[in-house]
C-alpha cells in the first residue's frame, strides 16, 4: 500500500521554481501573454530584438503557399555577423566564446574577437576556392573549434553546409555528398575518441572515390597527426590556407529565406532526408529558445551542451543559439568516460559550468556508475539542467536534479526535432512548475495539438498524434531536392498542420507527455535511426535473404536495434555451423555500411519472419519477442504458428 501511495505521489510531483531563481530569471509570464495576443507580432518582435538585420523586414509570415513558409522574407541579414561581428562591435571581443577541451587534455580558450578573425580567414579561403552563394560544403570533423569556424565561414559567404557526423561511414558520407552535390569537404586527419585516434581523412578519400564526382577540394585540419595523404591539386591543409589568409572579410547580407544548412536525418524509408533550414527564421527561434529556456545571462553563465555538431542539437545549441546570444560555452571533443568516468564532472568543475544540456541516455549511464563519481567534483556552479533527445524517465530526472544539480535547481526537458530546428515544447525555468517525465508546454508562439488519426482533437489518457498546428520560424523549409517527399512525409496526413511522427498525450494540467515515435523510426541514445535503412544494409550483405529490424526498449540507450535475419539457402551451412559468428559478421557489416551508431545490439538468425497474408512484416510481434514480452495478437499472420517457431530459434 505504501509503495502504491509513493508511486502515486511520484506521478504528481511538481517542483515550483525557487523564489531566488524566479527573481533573476530572464523569462517573464508576459511572453506567453504577448504570444497569445498576437502570435506573429510576437515573433516579429523577437526577430527584431534578438537579431541584427542589414535590411529590416516588413513582412512576418507568408503562408500563402503551404507547406512552404516564408518568414521575415523581405529582410536581409548575415548569420555569421549575428553570431560574431556584432558582439565584437558591441565591445564584447574579449569575452570567451569557446572553452575548448580536447579529449587528451589539451585546452584552448577562444574569444569572440579571435573566433571572428578565424571565421573571416576561413571565409576568404572558401571564396578563394571558388565556393559561392548557394554552393554546398560537406563538413566531416570531430568536436573541435574548427568545426564551429567551418560552419560559420560557410554561413558567412552564403554557402550551405551539410555537416556529417564523424561516426558515419564512407558510404553514408558519399551518399550525403552526392545528394547535395557538395563542392568542398572540410575534414581533419582524425579526432580523439576513447583514448584513441580515429582517422577521418582516409574515410573522406574513400567516400570521394565512391561518389559521383562533385567534390573539387578538400580542406584538412591537422588534429591528431596520423598518417594521411593529400592529393595534390585537390587537398590542402587548413593551417596552410586559413592560417595564411587575411582576417579582413566584408560580409554581405542574404535574404532571410536563404538556406543556411542541410542536415540529413533518418526517415521511414531507407534513404536519409536532407532537411533544409533557413537563415532569419531559424536564427530567431534558436536565439529565442536558447535565451529563455536556458535562462541565459551571457555575462556570467558558462553554458555546456554536450551534443556533437553532427546532430541538430549541435547546430542549434552549440553553434547558432549560443553564439547569436553572445554566450560563453564549453566545447568538449571526447567521450564522457575518457580517461576516467568523472571526466564530464571534472570539466564542469574546471570551467564552473552553470548550464548543462545533455541527453537522458547519458544521465542513465551515469546513474549506473553511481553517485560517488560526480560527488568527487565540485558541481555547485550548476544552476540549470536541460535534457533532450527522448523522454526522460522520472527516475533519471530526479537523479539528475539531485545528484548533479544538488537538489534544488530546475531541470527542463525539451522536445523538438531536426525538422523543427529549435525547441518547441519545454518548461520555462523560473515560470513553470516542473513535472518530471513531461516535456510540459509549448514555448510562447508555438501551437501544438494532439489529434486522432482522423484529425479530431484528443484529450486525456489515451493520447494521439503530435502536430504543430501553425507554422513556426525555425521550421524546415523542405527536403533537399525532393519537395514531394516533404509534402508526403509531414503534410499529407493533416493538411496544413505539421505531423511530427510522435505520439503524445496531454494531462489534466495541460502538460504534454511524449509517447515515442509512431513510425518506423527508432531512437537509440537520442539518435534517430531508420528500420528500413538498417534492413537494406543487412539485405545488401551477400549472406542475407531477408531482414526485419525493430527498436526494442533498452535500459540505457532508450531503444536498441534488434535484427532478425533469414540467410540465403546457400548459407545454411554457415549458419548451422556457427550462428554466433554469422550474427557478429552481420552486426559488423551494418557498422561499416552506416556507422557504429547503427550496429544492431543483436542479430538473430531465423528461418521465418512473421508476415500478414499480404506479405507485410509484423514488426510489432518481433518487438514483443525482442523485449521478452508475451507475444501479442497473431491472428492476422498468414501462418499463426510462425511466432512459436521464431521464439524457439531466438532462444
Ligand atoms: C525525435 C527527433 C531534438 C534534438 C535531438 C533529436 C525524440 C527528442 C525529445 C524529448 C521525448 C524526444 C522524438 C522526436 N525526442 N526530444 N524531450 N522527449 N522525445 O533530434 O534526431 O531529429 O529526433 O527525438 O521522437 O521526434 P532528432
Amino acid at each position: 500500500m505504501t509503495v502504491q501511495i509513493d508511486h502515486a505521489l511520484e506521478e504528481i510531483r511538481r517542483f515550483r521554481p525557487s523564489p531566488e531563481f524566479a527573481a533573476q530569471s530572464v523569462a517573464d509570464p508576459a511572453l506567453y501573454e504577448a504570444a497569445n495576443a498576437d502570435r506573429l507580432g510576437f515573433w516579429a518582435d523577437q526577430a527584431r530584438e534578438l537579431l541584427t538585420w542589414h535590411k529590416p523586414f516588413t513582412r512576418t509570415l507568408d503562408w500563402s503557399n503551404p507547406p512552404f513558409a516564408r518568414w521575415f522574407d523581405d529582410g536581409e541579414l548575415n548569420v555569421a555577423v549575428n553570431c560574431l561581428d556584432r558582439h565584437v562591435a558591441a565591445g564584447l571581443g574579449d569575452r570567451v566564446a569557446i572553452h575548448f577541451e580536447g579529449e587528451p587534455g589539451d585546452s584552448r580558450d577562444i574569444t569572440y574577437a579571435e573566433l571572428t578573425d578565424e571565421v573571416k580567414r576561413a571565409a576568404n579561403v572558401l571564396e578563394g576556392l571558388g565556393v559561392g552563394t548557394g554552393d554546398r560544403v560537406a563538413i566531416y570533423l570531430p568536436m573541435i573549434p574548427e568545426a564551429v569556424v567551418a560552419m560559420l565561414a560557410v554561413a558567412r559567404i552564403g554557402a550551405i553546409h551539410s555537416v556529417v557526423f564523424g561516426g558515419f561511414s564512407s558510404d553514408s558520407l558519399a551518399s550525403r555528398i552526392d545528394d547535395a552535390e557538395a563542392k568542398l569537404v572540410i575534414t581533419a586527419d582524425g579526432g580523439y575518441r576513447k583514448g584513441r585516434v580515429f582517422p577521418l581523412k582516409p574515410t573522406v578519400d574513400e567516400a570521394i572515390g565512391k561518389s559521383a564526382g562533385s567534390v573539387e577540394n578538400v580542406l584538412v585540419v591537422q588534429r591528431t597527426g596520423n598518417d594521411i595523404t593529400l592529393e595534390p591539386g585537390r587537398d590542402e591543409w587548413w593551417h596552410d590556407t586559413v592560417g595564411a589568409a587575411a582576417s579582413e572579410h566584408e560580409a554581405t547580407a542574404f535574404e532571410a529565406e536563404h538556406p543556411l544548412f542541410i542536415l540529413y536525418t533518418s526517415g521511414t524509408t531507407g534513404k536519409p532526408k536532407g532537411v533544409v533550414h533557413s537563415s532569419g527564421g531559424y536564427l530567431t527561434q534558436v536565439a529565442f529558445t536558447h535565451k529563455y529556456v536556458f535562462d541565459l545571462h551571457p555575462e556570467t553563465d558558462v553554458y555546456w551542451c554536450t551534443a556533437d555538431v553532427g546532430w541538430v542539437t549541435g547546430h542549434s545549441y552549440v553553434v547558432y543559439g549560443p553564439l547569436a546570444n553572445g554566450a560563453t560555452q564549453v566545447l568538449y571533443e571526447g567521450t564522457p568516460d575518457t580517461p576516467h568516468p568523472g571526466r564530464w564532472w571534472e570539466i564542469v568543475e574546471k570551467y564552473k559550468v552553470s548550464i548543462l544540456y545533455t541527453a537522458p541516455t547519458a544521465i542513465r549511464s551515469f546513474m549506473k556508475l553511481g553517485r560517488q563519481i560526480p560527488h568527487e567534483f565540485n558541481l555547485r556552479s550548476l544552476r540549470l539542467l536541460g535534457s533532450v533527445g527522448e523522454p526522460i524517465n522520472p527516475e533519471a530526472w530526479i537523479w539528475y536534479r539531485h545528484v548533479i544539480g544538488g537538489g534544488s535547481i530546475p531541470v527542463v526537458d525539451t522536445w523538438w526535432q531536426t525538422e523543427t530546428g529549435a525547441i518547441m515544447i519545454s518548461a520555462l525555468p523560473g515560470i513553470t512548475d516542473l513535472k518530471p517525465g513531461s516535456a510540459q508546454v509549448p514555448i510562447p508562439g508555438i501551437s501544438i495539438d494532439i489529434l486522432s488519426d482522423d484529425g479530431t482533437p484528443v484529450e486525456g489518457e489515451g493520447g494521439g498524434l503530435l502536430v504543430v498546428s501553425e507554422p513556426w520560424p525555425s521550421m524546415l523549409r523542405g527536403i533537399w531536392g525532393d519537395p514531394e517527399r516533404f509534402k508526403e512525409t509531414y503534410w499529407e496526413k493533416f493538411g496544413d498542420k505539421y505531423f511530427a511522427g510522435d505520439g503524445a498525450r496531454r494531462d489534466e494540467d495541460g502538460d504534454i507527455w511524449l509517447l515515442g515515435r509512431v513510425d518506423d523510426v527508432m531512437n537509440v541514445s537520442g539518435h534517430r535511426l531508420s528500420t528500413a535503412e538498417i534492413e537494406s544494409s543487412l539485405v545488401a550483405h551477400p549472406w542475407t535473404a531477408e531482414a526485419a529490424v525493430v527498436g526494442a526498449s533498452d535500459e540505457t540507450t532508450g531503444q536498441a536495434v534488434v535484427a532478425f535475419v533469414i540467410l540465403k539457402a546457400s548459407q545454411a551451412d554457415v549458419a548451422s555451423a556457427d550462428v554466433a559468428a554469422a550474427s557478429e559478421e552481420l552486426r559488423k557489416h551494418v557498422a561499416t555500411q552506416i556507422g557504429a551508431i547503427a550496429r544492431p545490439r543483436q542479430v538473430f538468425i531465423v528461418n521465418e519472419l512473421p508476415k500478414t497474408r499480404s506479405g507485410k512484416i509484423m514488426r510489432r510481434l518481433l518487438r514483443d519477442l525482442a523485449e521478452g514480452r508475451q507475444i501479442g495478437d497473431t491472428t492476422t499472420l498468414a501462418d499463426t504458428s510462425i511466432m512459436q517457431i521464431i521464439s524457439e530459434q531466438v532462444k
